[in-house]
């Protein structure tokens, strides 16, 4: 059979977005290659060992045996797969700028490998026209002579990890491809995979949802944040006024506080919008304030923590619990509990943590729960940790999560 009639997929990059696609490809009968360039993720992948929490080692396992899946860091593995999808990080340099070299990377590493009519999507976000002027120039450049028709589109991932619900089966796939055969071929292939795919009539526009997206909850995020502080100011419990809102049936959205925002998504891909907003220009004034916001929180949040210690304790002890971005994940990528821990500590403050799911973090292990402290902070709401001592001890907590709610010693933000 040739790479043009075999349902054989190569994903480049293995992580939060590429190990639950091939999984969800290997479902829906795709033979899956995954290539990744950090070859000990590939070595854990092929022992069965799933570095995904989504993902189970069941699930891989099962895969692996089949002969269904297979990860490697050989990209020549491109040439066998009439599909390929990209799903590497587009992260931020140090200017806090779109940073995408390992996009750039991963398409100079499959351009020579990229048979006669391929077809190639990225899945990774970032601002519109990535697509068309830079993935495709590179592959063009560099793809074999004899590859003279290439479809490529953009088909940004939406996937929410550590969500049990919507996955990449049932969650609604938008598709922009550069011209009709590959619009065609792209909404194919996801329909083989996805519940539904959804045509949008340029890679632009799959882009650019994508961005309103995630840009959506960022300011969403920081409204309620910044109107968080207001309340309690006033003495007004924000979560009441919430769920007080909320009980509008129409127009109005519950976002909830916390110590900001983090992950590869909510903090990032809006600044790739603000970037691609000057590149033209403008000014994405509204995102670049909630950005400000946001970061703002870490420090509120350490301010009204060393504000529940005595101000006779010089050095007191503030135990952090979950550094997770978020309830469920192990991902501690842009978590805002980094800067929430360096607040603390430029307040005099001994900084322990806890988190079930992260084993280390910023090169320090965790405090058992034991741990004595004057302060805890109950930042991400991760399973397994059990307050019963903090609470027998009588320490106070200041919950960002909304989870604690009526406990004595809970003080919410
Ligand atoms: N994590 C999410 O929740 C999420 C959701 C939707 C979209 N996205 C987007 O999807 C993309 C991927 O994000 P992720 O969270 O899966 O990242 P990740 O860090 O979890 O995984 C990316 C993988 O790509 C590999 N990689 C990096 N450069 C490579 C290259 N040149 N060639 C081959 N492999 C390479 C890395 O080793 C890593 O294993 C990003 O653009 C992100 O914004 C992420």
């Amino acid at each position: 059979m040739s790479a043009q009639q075999s349902k054989i997929l190569a994903i480049i990059g293995q992580g939060y977005v590429g190990l639950p696609l091939a999984m969800a490809a290997v479902d829906a009968g795709w033979t899956v290659i995954g290539i990744d360039n950090f070859s000990a993720k590939v070595e854990q992948i092929n022992g069965g060992s799933s570095p995904v929490e989504d993902i189970s080692d069941t699930q891989l396992q099962a895969a692996i045996s089949r002969g269904a899946y297979k990860a490697t860091t050989d990209f020549s593995a491109v040439a066998q797969a009439p599909v390929v999808t990209i799903c590497v990080p587009t992260p931020l340099d140090d200017k806090r700028e779109p940073d995408l070299t390992l996009l750039r990377n991963a398409a100079t590493a499959i351009a020579p490998y990229v048979s006669n009519e391929t077809l190639v999507v990225s899945e990774s976000t970032s601002y519109p026209g990535t697509l068309r002027d830079i993935i495709i120039p590179i592959i063009n450049q560099n793809k074999p002579k004899d590859s003279k028709s290439i479809y490529f589109a953009s088909a940004p991932e939406r996937v929410n990890p550590g969500d049990a619900i919507w996955n990449q089966k049932n969650t609604p796939r938008l598709i922009g491809a550069i011209d009709q055969e590959s619009q065609k071929r792209a909404l194919a292939f996801y329909g083989s995979i996805c519940d539904a795919a959804i045509s949008v009539s340029t890679p632009e526009v799959a882009e650019a949802a994508k961005l309103l997206e995630n840009t959506f909850r960022l300011v969403n995020i920081a409204l309620i944040n910044e109107f968080t502080q207001l309340c309690s100011t006033s003495g007004i419990n924000v979560h009441e006024v919430i769920d007080a809102a909320a009980s509008k049936p129409y127009g109005f959205m519950p976002f909830r506080p916390g110590v900001g925002v983090g992950g590869h998504c909510i903090p990032v891909d809006p600044l790739y919008l603000t970037w691609w907003a000057r590149q033209n220009g403008n000014k994405a004034a509204f995102v670049e304030s909630a950005d400000s916001i946001n970061h703002a929180m870490p420090k509120y949040v350490a301010e009204r923590a060393m504000s529940m210690v005595g101000a006779n304790v010089k050095n007191p002890k503030v135990l952090i619990l979950g550094v997770a971005y978020k309830s469920g994940v192990s991902d501690v990528r842009e978590t805002p509990m980094s800067a929430l821990s360096d607040y603390l500590k430029a307040q005099g403050a001994v900084v322990g943590w806890h988190d079930p799911l992260v084993p280390v973090w910023e090169e320090s292990n965790p405090v058992d729960l034991d741990w004595e402290c004057d302060v805890a902070i109950f930042a991400t709401n991760q399973p397994g940790i059990d307050l019963t001592e903090l609470f027998s001890k009588g320490i106070q907590i200041l919950d960002c999560t909304n989870s604690l709610k009526g406990q004595v010693g809970v003080i919410g933000l």
